[in-house]
């Protein structure tokens, strides 16, 4: 890939620093499968002590942390998720398929679920109906363009869930966004859920990694679940210090994301034909007017000219910052996507 090219594509896309390199080379590492490895203990600690769990269990990517949480909370019965839910689109049916679980997708508002929302959906206590085992929601919400969940829509979901003795997990892949963007703590969120999960390969810039937490009899069982995804690993502290290093240094700047995300979405709304909302963290979504080119067109004709973005639909495109692209490569990529605005409509 060219020098030049400012890739937009996700946020996942970040390539290790020589300082998180560092960190993980002088890795202390032991077994983690008989719970010895120091790096990865200090991680699940630190990070179940941020989001204000008893404990914390590492995993690969997020969405086995996920599914290791559905799998636990709720084998065989009915999850609550949003209808536009990374559980839901992105993770090839893996609730069914591993946990006999059904997905009850609701959708809501800008993928923020309220309680009016959720409560129509909870099934009676009936033999002949599925139980609802789960409610899942997520924050910040990737297909709704990084959107954070209100704390008083959480709060009460919570409260009323709590009340029918129903668990609530959050998809938290990108709750360090919403706790830089709001300046609150990320226990704002996470003291009115049961279980969380929080991913290190997105704006920290880790290579690999995420982190379900919750009580420690549900951490204790979800070990289980996750030795049966073949999802045990061993000194695998190797990685986790570049989880630790992303956690204790790549936190506080993704305020420069979202920076940067503002004016990526300033400057591609002064084009004819597009029409951007204000992103609230560090996703940009792009609406392309019919007649200016449809999705694929523009994820194609911007890759070619040193773009990447991503097409989340007919006319949806998705632009997300992260650690690897700076001020200069924000505004390369507006000046670029008005040369293809002019490109496309000429076509
Ligand atoms: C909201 C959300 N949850 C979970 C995941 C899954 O993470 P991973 O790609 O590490 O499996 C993603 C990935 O983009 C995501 O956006």
């Amino acid at each position: 890939m060219a020098a030049t090219y400012v890739d937009l594509r996700s946020d996942t896309v970040t390539r290790p620093s020589p300082a998180m390199r560092e960190a993980m080379s002088r890795a202390e590492v032991g077994d983690d499968v008989y719970g010895e490895d120091p790096t990865v203990n200090r991680l699940q600690e630190v990070v179940a002590g941020r989001l204000g769990q008893e404990a914390g269990l590492f995993m690969a990517s997020g969405t086995m942390a996920n599914q290791v949480a559905v799998g636990t909370a709720c084998r065989g019965a009915e999850a609550i998720v949003e209808a536009e839910s990374h559980l839901f689109h992105y993770e090839m049916a893996a609730a069914a398929a591993r946990s006999g679980i059904q997905l009850y997708p609701v959708r809501g508002s800008g993928g923020v679920l309220t309680w009016a929302d959720v409560a129509p959906a909870i099934r009676p206590a009936v033999e002949y109906l599925p139980r609802t085992g789960l409610i899942a929601l997520e924050n910040t919400h990737n297909r709704a363009g990084g959107k954070i969940y209100p704390v008083e829509a959480m709060a009460e979901i919570g409260a009323e869930a709590r009340r029918r003795d129903i668990p609530v997990f959050l998809d938290g892949a990108r709750l360090w966004n919403a706790g830089v963007a709001t300046g609150l703590p990320l226990t704002a969120w996470t003291e009115h859920v049961d279980a969380v999960t929080v991913c290190f390969s997105k704006g920290l810039g880790a290579p690999v990694g995420s982190c379900l937490c919750g009580p420690a009899d549900f951490i204790a069982a979800a070990r289980g679940v996750r030795q049966s995804f073949g999802g045990a690993m061993r000194q695998v502290g190797i990685i986790a210090a570049a989880a630790l290093y992303a956690v204790e240094n790549n936190v506080e700047r993704l305020a420069e994301d979202h920076h940067r995300a503002r004016r990526l979405a300033e400057g591609i709304g002064q084009i004819a034909g597009m029409d951007v909302e204000p992103p609230d963290t560090n996703v940009v979504m792009v609406d392309v007017e019919e007649g200016a080119g449809d999705g694929a067109s523009w994820e194609r004709t911007l890759a070619e000219e040193g773009v990447g973005v991503h097409a989340l639909g007919p006319q949806r495109i998705r632009a997300v910052t992260n650690l690897d692209v700076d001020d200069a490569g924000i505004e390369r990529a507006v000046a670029v996507w008005e040369k293809v605005a002019g490109r496309l409509r000429a076509s």
